[in-house]
C-alpha cells in the first residue's frame, strides 16, 4: 500500500484555523485562576462556565432559553451517544430506529450494546417520514416499539443533508404518538455555510422525552474531547444515573469556557469560510471529472460529501486501487446500519489542504473508472433514486 497523500477519510475540521496562540495564553491563565477547582473532581454536570457558554451557544442559535443545569458536559458527543443509549435500554435486543446510513461511531456503540437497529431510508430531506410511520406501526403491532429514534437531522453524517422544519415537526408528532424519545445528534450544528438554519428538535418541542447532543469537536478540535447532552428532568436524571466517570475533563472545559465566553460566532466566522471553500473545491472537482459517472451531495454545512458510484464498480477493487494511488475515503458499508456494501463513498474534506483536494479528486475518479466492470452509461441523476 502506498502512502496516503489524499486522506478523505476522517471528519475533522481545518487544522490551519486551530487557535494555538490564544489557547496557549488562556491555558496559562485558567490553570492559575482555577487551580483549586482543578484539584477536585468536576461532578456529573461538569464545569459551570462551559455549561453556561454552551447554553448560550444553543440559545443564540435556536432562539429558546436553555438552562445550564440541564446541560451535561461529556467526553465528546460520543460519550453522549453511549450514555443515552445505555440509559434508555432495558435489555440487549431492544429496538431502536435510526437513519439507514449513519455515523459509524454511533453504529459501533449501538452494536456493542446489542441493540436491534431498524434503519430508515434517506432522501434529500433526511430520514423519510413515510417509512418511519410505516415502521413504527409495524413495530407497535409486533410489540417491540423502539426505545428511541436517533437522528442526525442537520448536516447529516454521511450525506450532509438537512431535515426541513416541517419534517422535524412530523417526526416529533410520530414519536409523540408512541411516546418515543428522539435523540438528536447535532454535532455539526455551527459548521454552517449557507441557507436557512433549521431549528433543532428540542427548540420545536419542549417535552422532556427528547435528548439533544452536541460537540466542540467539529468547531474547535476533537482532541479537547468535549461534548454535551441537553435533557430535561426526569430524562436528565435517568441519564445521569448511568454516569460513573466523576465528570468530564475540567481543564479542557475551563480553557474552552474562557475561549467561548463571548459566544461562538466570532470563532465560527474564522473556521467556516475555509471549510466552505473546501466543500466547493470537492464538489467542483467531482463536477469537472465525474459528472457522467457519479451523483453527490452539496452539503450546506458539515464536513462531508456523499458520493454515489455506478452499480458496476467493483467496490473492493476500488478501495484497494484508490489506496494504491494514495487516496483514502470511507466506504458506504461503514455507514450502513447493517454494514451492507452499498454503492456509495464518503469524502471528508475539512482537514485536507486545498491543493490536496484539487489533486486528489481526479485521482479518485480515475480509480473509479478503472474499477467499472462495464461501459454502460450511468442513468441515475440523484443520490437515491434509480
Ligand atoms: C454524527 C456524529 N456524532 C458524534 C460524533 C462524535 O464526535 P465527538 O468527537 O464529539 O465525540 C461524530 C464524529 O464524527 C459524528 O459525526
Amino acid at each position: 500500500m502506498s502512502d496516503i497523500l489524499y486522506d478523505f477519510g476522517s471528519g475533522r475540521s481545518d487544522p490551519a484555523t486551530f487557535p494555538t496562540e490564544r489557547l496557549k495564553k488562556i491555558a496559562v491563565e485558567v490553570i492559575d485562576r482555577e487551580a483549586e477547582a482543578l484539584t477536585n473532581y468536576p461532578g456529573s454536570l461538569g464545569h459551570k462556565g462551559l455549561r453556561t457558554a454552551m447554553a448560550a451557544r444553543e440559545a443564540t442559535r435556536e432562539g429558546v432559553q436553555v438552562d445550564p443545569e440541564h446541560l451535561v458536559l461529556t467526553n465528546g458527543s460520543m460519550q453522549g451517544v453511549t450514555l443515552t443509549a445505555e440509559a434508555l435500554q432495558d435489555q440487549p435486543g431492544d429496538t431502536l430506529i435510526l437513519e439507514e446510513y449513519s455515523y459509524p461511531g454511533t453504529l459501533g456503540a449501538y452494536r456493542s450494546l446489542r441493540y436491534d437497529m431498524v434503519g430508515i431510508p434517506l432522501d434529500e430531506g433526511g430520514m423519510r417520514m413515510d417509512v418511519l410511520e410505516h415502521e413504527l406501526t409495524r413495530l407497535n403491532r409486533e410489540k417491540r416499539l423502539p426505545k428511541f429514534i436517533y437522528a442526525i437531522s442537520t448536516y447529516q453524517n454521511p450525506t450532509g443533508f438537512v431535515m426541513p422544519r416541517e419534517r422535524r415537526l412530523e417526526m416529533i408528532t410520530l414519536a409523540d404518538r408512541y411516546g418515543i424519545p428522539i435523540i438528536e445528534d447535532n454535532c455539526y450544528a455551527d459548521v454552517h455555510y449557507e441557507g436557512e438554519i433549521q431549528p433543532a428538535i428540542y427548540a420545536l418541542d419542549d417535552r422532556p422525552e427528547h435528548i439533544y447532543l452536541c460537540s466542540l469537536s467539529k468547531i474547535l478540535a476533537p482532541g479537547f474531547r468535549l461534548g454535551y447532552i441537553l435533557a430535561r428532568p426526569p430524562m436528565l436524571n435517568t441519564i445521569l444515573a448511568r454516569r460513573h466517570d466523576a465528570g468530564p475533563n475540567y481543564l479542557a472545559s475551563a480553557i474552552a469556557a474562557e475561549f467561548y465566553k463571548e459566544g461562538i460566532a466570532e470563532h465560527a466566522e474564522t473556521t467556516n469560510p475555509p471549510l466552505k471553500r473546501k466543500r466547493d473545491l470537492t464538489c467542483e472537482g467531482l463536477k469537472a471529472h465525474a459528472a457522467d459517472l457519479c451523483a453527490w451531495s452539496t452539503p450546506p454545512g458539515g464536513l462531508f460529501v456523499w458520493v454515489r458510484l455506478p452499480d458496476d464498480v467493483d467496490r473492493n477493487k476500488l478501495y484497494a486501487n484508490a489506496q494504491a494511488k494514495g487516496v483514502n475515503y470511507l466506504r458506504g458499508s461503514s455507514f450502513h446500519y447493517k454494514g451492507v456494501d452499498a454503492p456509495y463513498l464518503r469524502l471528508a474534506f475539512g482537514h485536507l489542504t486545498e491543493t490536496q483536494i484539487i489533486e486528489g479528486i481526479p485521482v479518485l475518479v480515475k480509480a473509479i473508472r478503472e474499477c467499472r466492470t462495464s461501459n454502460e452509461a450511468v442513468t441515475y441523476t440523484s443520490l437515491f433514486e434509480d
